[in-house]
């Protein structure tokens, strides 16, 4: 990566700051940095840290002479190897969906013949308004790639889509996009199952849990991240496709299993969704009503296991990893899941600690055939990378 150069732009918006922690980030792994700070973003971050971390000079105004004197603007858009814009605010966008060029950021988009990558963030309303939605299409059709965002509180007081997407993950997302970095997985096709299963009871309602599929798409990235080709089977959450994963929505554990067949053959099955043990014997094609007693009870019926089927069956993927998602007795429970599921690893999950279902770490041991490895509680997205450096192993 020492040879990379990315070109930053850093918009207005107040995830400005995590763009210092991308930087940080990007500098250790030998990637140069070159800032371009908007005025509005300057309202955010001040133009010091951004250089001090970058070790660079950050560049703002179109018209300065000493900057054109040193890099014309022209130049300055050539001089990476991907321009990486974060936070892209909704204004950026819309300069870039209609190619106008009035300041240094816009007539860097403009004037670049390298690939562009977007870190959207803005509020909900904007991100969710048809203006934006036109300028993504367009965006996405002149072949600029997005990581994000993701859904969560906002800084504005609301909540939905529009949070710019944390600085691992757009990491990732750079460095898949500069294709460095080691790619032990290339060739080698993966399968992540992700985020809860919904079972309806009647058009309206439904049981499902917790899950994010935020460990779950931390994994799919990651996996793609070192060369694999990922299929990633997703119940109903809220965050977007990583970039580069071929994502399969659906709702039930038996769509799901079916999206899981589909998707074989694998050399790689990594079952991370919360599935639904059981569903109800009956949906209603009508919204149940309330009568005038005691409820009627949801007869359940049990759900078709996934992970048991995969790594049972006749076009088993070589190496097969599950998770527990266990409250009491960890390691005894993952012990026996090991062998009744009949997988190689799986990855044993304490969901009694706050966080680890929705939340953003994780504390987890590795159990196999060769024993337990406990990991220290972190970020989910480190969780997925040390799995998926182990997974590499495997394959080496
Ligand atoms: O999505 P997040 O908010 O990030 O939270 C992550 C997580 C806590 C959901 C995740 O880390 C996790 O632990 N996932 C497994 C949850 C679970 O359903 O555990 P389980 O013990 O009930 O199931 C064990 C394994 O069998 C899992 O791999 C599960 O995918 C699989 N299974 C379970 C039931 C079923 N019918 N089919 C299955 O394939």
């Amino acid at each position: 990566m020492s040879e990379k150069r990315i070109l930053l732009i850093v918009g207005g918006g107040i995830a400005a700051y995590k763009s210092l922690e991308l930087t940080r980030m990007l500098r250790k792994a030998g990637v140069a940095v070159r800032p371009i700070l908007t005025r509005a973003g300057a309202a955010f971050v001040t133009p010091l840290s951004l250089a001090a971390l970058a070790e660079d000079k950050v560049y703002s105004e179109l018209f300065s002479l000493t900057d054109e004197a040193e890099m014309g603007h022209i130049e300055l858009s050539r001089s990476a190897d991907l321009v990486v814009v974060a936070p892209a605010t909704a204004d950026l966008m819309a300069k870039a969906a209609q190619g106008l060029a009035n300041d240094l950021a816009s007539t860097t988009l403009l004037a670049t013949d390298k690939p562009v990558l977007m870190a959207p963030a803005m509020n909900v309303r904007m991100w969710e308004h048809a203006a934006t939605r036109r300028n993504l299409a367009t965006l996405t059709a002149d072949g600029v790639a997005f990581v994000g965002p993701d859904e969560g509180a906002m800084a504005c007081g609301e909540y939905g889509p529009g949070r710019m997407a944390e600085p691992a993950a757009i990491f990732e997302a750079i460095m898949a996009a500069l294709g460095g970095g080691a790619r032990p997985l290339a060739g080698k096709r993966a399968l992540v199952t992700a985020g809860p299963t919904a079972e309806p009871i009647d058009p309206v309602r439904m049981l499902t849990n917790r899950s994010s599929g935020k460990q779950g798409y931390a994994i799919a990235r990651a996996l793609a991240a070192l060369g694999a080709e990922v299929t990633l089977v997703s119940g109903p959450t809220a965050l977007s496709a990583p970039a580069g994963v071929t994502r399969v929505d659906v709702e039930s554990a038996r769509e799901m299993l079916a999206a899981c067949e589909a998707a074989l053959p694998a050399d790689i099955a990594v079952c991370v969704a919360a599935v639904a043990d059981w569903r109800p014997a009956d949906t209603s094609g009508k919204k149940l009503k309330k009568g005038s007693g005691a409820p009627e009870p949801i007869a359940l019926v049990e759900n078709p296991d996934i992970l048991a089927t995969l790594s049972r069956g006749a076009r088993r993927p070589r190496l097969v990893v599950g998770f527990a998602a266990e409250t009491n007795d960890l390691e005894a429970h993952a012990k026996a899941k090991l062998g009744k599921k009949g997988c190689d690893w799986i990855v044993a999950n304490d969901v009694s600690v706050e966080g680890a279902m929705g939340g953003d770490d994780n504390t987890v041991a590795l159990v196999s055939a060769g024993g337990i490895e406990r990991w220290d509680r972190m970020a989910k997205d480190a969780v997925a990378r040390r799995l998926a450096d182990r997974i590499a192993q495997e394959f080496a």
